[in-house]
């Protein structure tokens, strides 16, 4: 019998081929531009051009970037301590199809318990929904030590003080409704323990592989000092930074 994949499906799907197909045509643009003379051929050339800078790389980049966050392996390593917590309860913040969370909970051999919420947008992840987790979870054998459900970043359906970590990856430059971001960063520091640990991912704009990856898209991120000054507003100590190909993680402590 085939054995059953999980389905963790494509970040921003519809973007990657709508971007990529604008792009295509911008290069045919601007190669009919070479072969042809006259007010057409620099029309021609110079469309193709921006369509290629505003398309296609982006459109290029986004695949670069999906691919670049497969692996995870950057994060769970940063989260080598978890054995070291007796019972460690996380939460993922943006769980989505459970790519980061199951990754995680399979590092959790010696007890603990993986929570994961999301809101389930359909345009950060295709197939994205709170049966997709639940069903990677049960094929990844994981189900016993992760719950997920429906939950905002802004509205943390835990008590307070619930959790030894809480993680959220690519998720918080999408919480966009006003103060949203603030409200999470509220949330969060409510369910942590004191000593808790938030690992916080994001790409940082202002980073030149992020801009060389992803071009014009780098602007839906927000800088690196944003973050920061997030997380220091709301009071997280001990703040760390590191950064692999334009990809950051910082870790605060409650
Ligand atoms: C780029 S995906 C990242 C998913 C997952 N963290 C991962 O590493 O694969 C962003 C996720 O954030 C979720 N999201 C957006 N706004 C949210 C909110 N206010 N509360 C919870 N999740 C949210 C989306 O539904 C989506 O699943």
């Amino acid at each position: 019998m085939k054995e059953e994949k999980p389905k963790y499906g494509w970040y921003v799907k519809n973007l990657i081929i709508g971007f990529n197909i604008i792009g295509l045509l911008g290069i045919t643009a601007f190669i009919y531009g070479f072969l042809i003379n006259g007010l057409l051929k620099i029309i021609l050339l110079i469309s193709g051009l921006a369509i290629i800078l505003v398309f296609l790389w982006p459109g290029i980049g986004m695949v670069m970037m999906h691919l670049l966050l497969l692996g995870r392996i950057y994060l769970v390593s940063k989260m080598k301590g978890l054995d070291e917590i007796e019972n460690p309860q996380i939460l993922d913040v943006g769980c989505g199809t459970g790519r980061t969370a199951i990754r995680i909970a399979k590092e959790l051999k010696n007890g603990g318990h993986l929570y994961g919420i999301d809101i389930y947008s359909k345009l950060a992840i295709q197939g994205n929904a709170l049966d997709t987790v639940q069903n990677n979870a049960h094929i990844e054998k994981v189900e016993n030590k992760t719950t997920f459900q429906y939950g905002s970043a802004t509205d943390i359906p835990f008590e307070d003080e619930k959790f030894d970590i809480v993680n959220a990856s690519s998720v918080l430059h999408e919480v966009h409704d006003s103060n949203g971001q603030e409200n999470a960063m509220q949330e969060i520091y409510r369910v942590l323990k004191p000593g808790g640990c938030f690992y916080l991912s994001e790409w940082n704009r202002t980073s030149w592989q992020c801009v060389a990856i992803g071009g014009l898209c780098c602007f839906a991120f927000k800088k690196k000092d944003h973050w920061k000054t997030l997380l220091e507003k709301y009071n997280f100590k001990e703040i760390t930074y590191e950064t692999t190909a334009g990809f950051g993680i910082f870790t605060a402590k409650k």
